[in-house]
């Protein structure tokens, strides 16, 4: 259930999920709600937290061609967290489709659009799912909460790999 804010139209916050469902898809970004009714603790472990989703990811890795699957996990107590908050914080773009699925928490992805230049965000909370196209701009964060589980899907052995712009249009959105 996420919320969409139109940061270019005075912050317009869409809350309507149809609504903000075919926003997403009218810009190729895919945004859906999966099934997250599983407790996790902070402390559970990547292989728990993959292992408890595996039934709705498994099937989507196989169709996709998704090879491997990791978790990030952040929490209040998680050391180094504003060195991680950085690392999302700049605008960047990614040579595959970003695939997460939060199944604990809430993070918010920030979108820059190349044609248009519209600049709007999307506060992903728990049961949200969200495949962003490779090239897309974009940046992440994870304040104010720092609590997040989101399990992040790859086609390549590499991983996350962010290749940044340094266009600083992230400056102008974050206080
Ligand atoms: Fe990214």
């Amino acid at each position: 259930m996420g919320i969409l804010t139109l940061l270019d139209e005075g912050s317009k916050k869409i809350t309507d999920q149809k609504i903000i469902k075919s926003f997403m898809n009218e810009r190729g970004i895919i945004f859906e709600q999966w099934e997250t009714s599983i407790p996790l603790n902070d402390s559970d472990s990547q292989e728990t937290i993959l292992k408890a989703y595996d039934h709705e990811l498994g099937p989507y890795m196989k169709t996709h061609g998704y090879l491997s699957a990791d978790v990030i996990n952040v929490h209040k107590d998680t050391p180094n967290i504003e060195a991680i908050r950085a690392k999302f914080l700049s605008e960047h773009t990614h040579a595959e489709d970003e695939v997460r699925f939060f199944v604990d928490g809430e993070g918010e992805f920030f979108f820059h659009m190349p044609n248009t230049h519209e600049v709007f965000s999307l506060l992903c909370l728990t049961g949200d799912f969200i495949s962003v196209p490779k090239g897309y701009t974009h940046w992440f964060d994870l304040a104010p909460k720092y609590h997040v589980k989101a399990i992040r899907v790859f086609q390549t052995p590499e991983g996350w790999v962010a290749n940044y712009t340094n266009s600083g249009t992230e400056k102008k959105y974050q206080s």
